[in-house]
């Protein structure tokens, strides 16, 4: 024996009589506990950090129709804090038109890395300057008319001087203060969550068995993954719809009908579902997703599961033990008129 092997020899044997010690008997941790699944506090880019007069400021642009010039219409109008921040309709409604998507939530959106249906946009920030200026209503506004509109009203100089620095008003402050109010817009102490802390008791046996499935037979994990349930890439799941999806964004003929995952958090709260709103309920998703899309044909990534009755409803109580609270955001009183509720269809 060398000397090298002999130490390293006593050192085995020395760990061999400290490891019992030193590694405490597992907890009866749940197999899927760590941080795989857990949401972290929202990251903020170091071009727009947080500070809380901004995200003040921003939640008071969310909800002032004056932003968008017409007075029944603010972000909140759409994006509704009391419909999951969507609109509960089948697709989005400008004035009295119906328009070609669905109007998705805003939870965690802090998290994701490609924004709207099709991905057009790949930072929060060009996300809501492209929807200010291109508004999905069709009717567009200069960036110097929505300066000159906020401008010219008392109250806002103060808070821009707050979140800023200086009281100008630009619209790349506006965008600013809008995306770091939305990056504030996180689920939180779901079911689940309260599950991955270690209360064995949070999630109901279907909802555990329905994880799962989710991580395997059914197999919504290879998009629904991380924290916020999603990659944040483009797939095609052979829906109904000839809606070209990312391909109009990419030009790739692989793109077609390809859409952005959406995240599933609190994904109970805002149905109908999809792009174009066509499923209504969790059950019908998960009854499309059991046959494998609506078309089988070039591009479709989806199989058919042939799940039981008992793993639809473990799947379905799964998906509900996702719903959360929210960060505490006060929501201001609004002016009637402004928010559309109730108005499912
Ligand atoms: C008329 C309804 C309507 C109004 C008003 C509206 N939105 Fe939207 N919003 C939508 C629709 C519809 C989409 C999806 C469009 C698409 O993907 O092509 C969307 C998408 C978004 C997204 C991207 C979400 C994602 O999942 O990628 C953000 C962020 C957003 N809106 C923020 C805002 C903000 C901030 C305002 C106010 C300045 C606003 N919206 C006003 C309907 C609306
Ligand atoms: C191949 C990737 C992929 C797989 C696998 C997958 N999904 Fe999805 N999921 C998507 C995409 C993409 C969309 C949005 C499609 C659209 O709107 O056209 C979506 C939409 C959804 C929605 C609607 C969300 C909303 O806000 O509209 C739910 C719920 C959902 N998926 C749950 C599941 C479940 C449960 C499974 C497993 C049975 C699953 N997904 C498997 C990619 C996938």
């Amino acid at each position: 024996m060398t000397n090298r092997t002999a130490f390293a020899a006593a050192l085995a044997a020395l760990a061999a009589l400290l490891l019992p010690a030193q590694a405490p008997a597992a907890p009866v941790a749940n197999p899927s506990s760590g941080s795989a699944w857990r949401l972290p506090p929202p990251p903020y880019p170091a071009a727009n950090p947080y500070n809380q007069a901004k995200a003040e400021l921003g939640r008071q642009l969310f909800f002032d129709p004056r932003l968008s010039g017409d007075p029944s219409q603010a972000c909140a109008t759409c994006h509704n804090p009391g419909l999951g921040w969507a609109d509960g309709m089948r697709r989005a409604m400008g004035g009295n038109r119906a328009l070609g998507r669905h109007t998705p939530s805003l939870f965690n959106l802090a998290y994701l890395r490609a924004f709207f249906w099709d991905g057009r946009a790949q930072t929060l920030e060009d996300a809501i300057a492209q929807h200010i200026l291109a508004p999905v209503t069709g009717e567009s506004s200069s960036a110097v008319d929505i300066e000159r509109r906020i401008g010219s009203l008392a109250g806002y100089r103060a808070a821009f001087r707050q979140a800023f620095e200086s009281p100008r008003i630009t619209f790349d402050r506006i965008v600013q203060a809008l995306a770091t109010f939305v990056r504030g817009i996180v689920s939180r102490d779901s079911p689940f969550d309260r599950w991955l802390g270690g209360d064995a008791t949070a999630m109901s046996e279907e909802a555990r068995e329905g994880f799962a499935l989710f991580t395997g037979k059914a197999g919504c994990v290879r998009c629904h993954s991380g924290p916020a349930f999603t990659d944040s890439h483009f797939h095609n799941i052979g829906l109904n719809s000839v809606d070209p999806g990312h391909f109009e964004v990419s030009g790739r003929p692989e793109d077609r009908n390809t859409f952005r995952t959406p995240g599933l958090r609190n994904v109970a709260a805002t149905p109908p579902y999809m792009h174009n709103g066509s499923l209504p309920t969790l059950d019908a998703v998960i009854e499309f997703f059991n046959r494998g899309g609506d078309r089988i044909g070039p591009g479709n990534e989806l199989k058919p599961l042939g799940l039981s009755r008992e793993e639809k409803r473990d799947l379905r109580a799964f998906l509900d033990s996702l719903t959360g609270g929210e960060t505490e955001m006060p929501v201001p009183i609004l002016p009637r008129g402004i928010i559309r509720t109730g108005a499912r269809r």
